[in-house]
């Protein structure tokens, strides 16, 4: 047993966001628990620790994501609260059983014709760019609307605001920093989120008053045990549901479609057969999964391939590392749609926290997959190092894609 190393290794480096695979694969084999800039942060990047962080949750405490979304330099009107995601049992287990409840296969089900109708239009408008020989960027021009759109309807946020004051949102969530900005960032970043919070108040009051066949009034009336969500954690799942299920799904859609241009013959292949499509899709989430860590805190010291982590250490549990780690898939690196195991990826994550939203996640990107299979027969896109990479180590996505469709 030893304390962690400190391999000098910076997951926000340029070379780290170039290639993210390549360093995990030095972490999984050589320092598989260690120290990592930024702030000395632990990584853990072996399947089996992840696994164990993340089923043992009474060690890996979820608070670990509290930092980033109650930074101690916003105001209490701008906390985002930890519903859910930063929560631990017994908190946790009654917040997920009323979720449960609202967030049942019948809401999920119910958006389909929407999924069809608007995978419809954007490969329609796709096709008239294509023809006319004007240049697509597929996040503006595809995932984006398409996502955009779908959990927009399901937070009621499609009636209260553009897509554009969304992303607005979402952009600012993004580049919250770890250490106190200056304090004209912090005017402008409470500003929105302070915007973003009374529409979230706005929507509730509106299903409360008229209530619909839609998520929000089914979290409205979900009880169990006699107990409902408040309104502040009513506005804090739908925070949740749209930082959570936005982003997420529209850079899975665009590692799928780069994966289409990149592989030849695999277009082809699942265009002769589309039941391919939800296989095809797992191998994308395990190769390329959108979200690369998700955070924890340790509860008491515990020792992990030999290395012994301290109590009160924020974690960063790799789980794109684990989703390539040759010891739980073979030749990891091969992306191969016929990967037997291919489903045990942690794209979703495991365990109590596992993504409530998984089922929603698939269905959308089948649709949309399925849609715009049927409508090109190929795809190309620039290779990785001509596109505009997110700036993060902690998801991965490109903030444009041109493609040329055929
Ligand atoms: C491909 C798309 C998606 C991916 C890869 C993804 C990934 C994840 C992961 C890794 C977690 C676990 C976090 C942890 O253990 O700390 C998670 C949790 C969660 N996801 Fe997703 N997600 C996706 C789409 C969605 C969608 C569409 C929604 C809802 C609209 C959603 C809502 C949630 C919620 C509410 C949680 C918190 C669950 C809990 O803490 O119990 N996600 N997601």
């Amino acid at each position: 047993m030893s304390s962690p190393p400190r391999p000098g290794i910076a997951f926000n480096s340029a070379a780290h966001l170039a290639d993210p695979f390549a360093t995990y694969a030095t972490l999984r084999a050589r320092y598989p628990v260690c120290r990592v800039e930024p702030d000395g942060l632990c990584a853990i990047t072996r399947y089996d620790d992840v696994q164990f962080a993340m089923r043992r949750h009474d060690i890996f405490s979820s608070s670990g994501f509290k930092p980033l979304l109650q930074p101690d330099w916003l105001s209490e009107e701008c906390n985002r609260g930890g519903f859910m995601l930063a929560e631990d049992p017994p908190d946790h287990t009654k917040h997920r059983a009323i979720v449960n409840k609202a967030f049942v296969t019948r809401v999920v089900a119910e958006l389909i014709p929407l999924m069809q109708q608007r995978a419809g239009e954007l490969v329609e408008a796709i096709q008239e760019k294509t023809d006319a020989g004007r240049p697509v960027d597929f996040v503006q021009d595809f995932s984006y609307p398409y996502i955009g759109k779908i959990i927009g309807r399901i937070t009621g946020t499609e009636e209260t605001q553009t897509l554009e004051e969304i992303s607005d949102w979402i952009a600012h969530l993004e580049t919250i920093p770890p250490t106190r900005p200056d304090d004209a960032y912090i005017e402008e970043l409470e500003a929105v989120l302070i915007k973003q919070n009374d529409y979230f108040r706005s929507i509730i009051r509106d299903r409360r008053a008229t209530p619909r066949a839609d998520l929000v009034t089914a979290l409205v009336q979900a009880e169990v045990d006699g107990q409902k969500l408040t309104d502040d954690l009513l506005r804090q799942s739908l925070d949740l549901f749209l930082g959570a299920g936005f982003q997420t799904t529209i850079q899975t859609l665009n590692h799928a479609i780069m994966q289409l241009a990149r592989q030849p013959g695999l277009m082809h292949d699942l265009r002769s057969a589309p039941a391919l499509i939800p296989a095809f899709l797992e191998e994308v989430l395990r190769f390329n999964p959108p979200g690369h860590c998700v955070l924890r805190k340790t509860m008491e010291s515990v020792t992990l391939s030999g290395v012994t982590l301290p109590a009160g250490q924020y974690v960063l549990v790799v789980v794109a590392s684990a989703n390539r780690d040759p010891e739980h898939f073979p030749d990891p690196d091969t992306f191969d749609i016929a990967r037997e195991n291919a489903k045990q990826h942690m794209a979703f994550g495991y365990g109590i926290h596992a993504c409530i939203g998984s089922n929603l996640a698939r269905l959308e990107l089948k649709i949309a997959l399925e849609t715009i299979l049927q409508r090109f027969s190929e795809v190309s896109c620039p290779a990785d190092a001509e596109l505009p990479w997110i700036d993060s180590f902690l998801s991965r996505g490109v903030t444009q894609l041109p493609l040329r469709f055929q």
